[in-house]
């Protein structure tokens, strides 16, 4: 492997561009599908505080750590964690993770693009519901007049049972993913989250409104905030974990990357506090606008992956302006769906950049097509190969399909073991000096984040990753 990166030269055009950038990189899928479907399995309120919990005292830290490495670096993340490296006496071996990250997020990619295809075909539904709807002049009316429950809830098991309709909203997705991130830092990744994350929270308070009027708020608060600690299982804690490091884009060099497009000097302290909280809040928020409607409707919270997509076209069927608002629904899962899976392809695309020296175009188009093809496997797991399970010999993945395993594994080994390294690596390698000067952190402010960095995340990572990977160990 060649001994120095370029750098791509590219950065955003102000802060600004940067935290609406990392915070649409943040917010996602993983806020309003795969939040509520966890926190809906787990039980609610315990695996919610824990989440917070490792939101605020693991993320956070991480989130900063992360950027740091990038800022420093001013290159992809293999690059970036190799100036660091140097620049502290380290060992350069150190940037083995940020490549396992560009392959992590890679990985992620592939299945992000295909759940993003599912939230595109029901936009679609609902678009054309609602043009019928304005057309007969009722704008107004509830969603998919006339269908029966079980007309709403099959048309996920069609969608799921046709390999090429799956095949060409992946395509869809895949292929605007690609198109941004081709285009670049500033004229690509930046201008689609100045454009859509502003629209991301008018829909999102929007929903939240609605849902509170139409939907049954006091069950949801109960369900998500009052906590049954019982259910706090090592395996729920696992995926509280992963599911925090998932939502703020951790463990997989993502903010490094972005990280490394800063130009300027600033507060990255700051930034880092900006991008857990917005991040948080939307998924809490995701919360109270899913559970309400969840359990207005007397449907099941822990249906899992399918929660989003068979309840919430029944409530909105029920409620006044569900054709529009459901419609409206789906386009912001969709918008912060998009500013997610950019970011997600940047990372092996900075790598093909920085390490490899190819063009943007080129590094772009064989990650993006990668993933499109790994993504094909995931989707076909729902039809063709629904009895494949790829890791079926490991317990823990026995009875998983190919999408949920890519998830899983991803999730619960991949994203805990990157953040593990950045953790050690920022806690114990990196240069006293030079993390100060660059974070701008009060003395205060720093100690603590140099403690969790390097006792707290690397303890509590560890733990977390043993007991969920090897539930035995417990004697459970
Ligand atoms: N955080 C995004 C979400 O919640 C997904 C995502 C984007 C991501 N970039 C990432 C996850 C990097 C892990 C690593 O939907």
């Amino acid at each position: 492997m060649v001994a120095t990166s370029q750098t791509t030269g590219e950065g955003w055009s102000s802060r600004s561009a940067f935290i609406l950038a990392a915070v649409g990189a943040a917010v996602g899928l993983g806020n309003i599908w795969r939040f509520p479907t966890l926190a809906g399995e787990s039980g609610g309120g315990a695996f919610v505080i824990f989440y917070i919990a490792c939101v605020f005292l693991l993320g956070l830290p991480l989130v900063l750590a992360e950027i740091f490495i990038g800022r420093v670096g001013q290159t992809d993340a293999v690059g970036s964690i190799r100036k660091v490296s140097q620049e502290s006496k380290a060992s350069p071996s150190w940037s083995i993770f940020g490549g396992v990250g560009a392959i992590a997020a890679f990985l992620i990619v592939s299945f992000y693009s295909v759940v993003a295809g599912w939230v595109l075909y029901y936009a679609g539904v609902m678009g054309l519901d609602l043009i019928q709807a304005i057309g007969a002049g009722e704008p107004f009316r509830g969603a998919l007049a006339g269908e029966s429950q079980e007309q709403i809830q099959q048309r996920l098991g069609d969608m799921f049972a046709s390999p090429s309709l799956l095949l060409a909203m992946h395509f869809a997705f895949m292929g605007l993913t690609l198109y941004i991130v081709a285009r670049g830092v500033s004229s690509g990744i930046e201008k689609a989250a100045t454009y859509l994350m502003p629209m991301f929270f008018v829909l999102l308070v929007g929903l939240v409104v609605y849902g509170a009027i139409e939907g049954d708020i006091g069950d949801a608060m109960a369900f998500l905030f009052t906590p049954d600690w019982s259910k706090l299982t090592p395996q729920v804690m696992n995926s509280a974990l992963g599911q925090a490091l998932f939502s703020l884009s951790l463990g997989v060099a993502g903010l490094i990357t972005y990280g490394s497009y800063i130009k300027e000097k600033s507060n990255l302290g700051s930034t880092a506090a900006m991008i857990a909280v917005a991040d948080t809040s939307v998924a809490l928020l995701a919360g109270l606008m899913i559970f309400p409607i969840v359990f207005a409707v007397g449907l099941d919270p822990a249906a899992g992956p399918t929660l989003v997509f068979q309840t919430l076209p029944f409530a909105f069927q029920t409620m006044p302006g569900g054709a529009l608002f459901g419609f409206l629904f789906f386009v912001l899962i969709l918008v912060a769906a998009v500013t997610s899976s950019i970011s997600l392809l940047e990372v092996p695309t900075a790598w093909g950049i920085g390490e490899r020296g190819w063009s943007r175009t080129k590094s772009a188009l064989i990650f993006g097509i990668g993933a499109f093809l790994i993504g094909i496997l995931c989707l076909l797991g729902y039809n063709v190969l629904s009895d494949v399970r790829p890791l079926g010999f490991w317990s823990l993945f026995e009875n998983t399909d190919i999408l949920d395993t890519v998830d899983g594994f991803t999730g619960k080994v991949m994203l805990p073991v990157g953040a593990l390294l950045t953790s050690l690596f920022i806690g114990w390698k990196a240069d006293t000096n030079l993390l100060r000067t660059t974070t701008g952190l009060s003395p205060l402010a720093f100690n603590v984040w140099r403690f969790l960095l390097a006792w707290l995340c690397p303890l509590a990572v560890t733990v977390i990753l043993v007991t969920g990977l090897f539930p035995g160990i417990l004697g459970a």
